[in-house]
């Protein structure tokens, strides 16, 4: 029982780190994408932020924080509850659109996305 009990804690304990490692193995920019995904920028924006609706995002970095916390008069939204952090990586997503590290895989829900 105790040996069945101790395993079991065991494997929990190694999927747990597992989890972790890959989780942080992505990078400030993947995690960007991840965020971009989740929010549905892409629907106003374009699915690699070419611009749609609202404007190309590619290259933004200055005022990102300030457009997305409080929102813009010609129809972009406010996100207040954005995080600082998910501001940073969005940030360095922009940053990363067309060149080499550009992530640009679709589904933000997975730990580690694929594609
Ligand atoms: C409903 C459509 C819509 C959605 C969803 C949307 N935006 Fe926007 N966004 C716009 C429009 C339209 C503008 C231009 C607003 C203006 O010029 O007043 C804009 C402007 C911006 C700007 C400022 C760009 C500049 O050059 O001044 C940033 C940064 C931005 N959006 C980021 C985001 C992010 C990040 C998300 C997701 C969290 C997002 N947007 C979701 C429509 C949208």
């Amino acid at each position: 029982m105790n040996r069945t009990l101790n395993r079991h804690g065991l494997a929990a304990g190694a999927a747990l780190l597992l989890t972790a490692t890959m989780a942080m193995a992505l990078t400030p920019a993947e995690e960007g994408r991840r965020v971009y995904l989740r929010e549905n920028c892409y629907g106003c924006h374009g699915g690699r932020a070419g611009g749609g609706m609202g404007p190309n995002l590619r290259g933004e970095a200055d005022d990102v924080s300030e457009a997305v916390h409080q929102g813009e008069d010609e129809g972009m939204p406010a996100y207040p509850k954005m995080s600082s952090l998910d501001i940073q990586y969005l940030q360095a997503y922009f940053r990363s659109i067309r060149t080499s590290t550009e992530p640009t895989f679709t589904h933000w829900w997975e730990a580690v996305p694929t594609r």
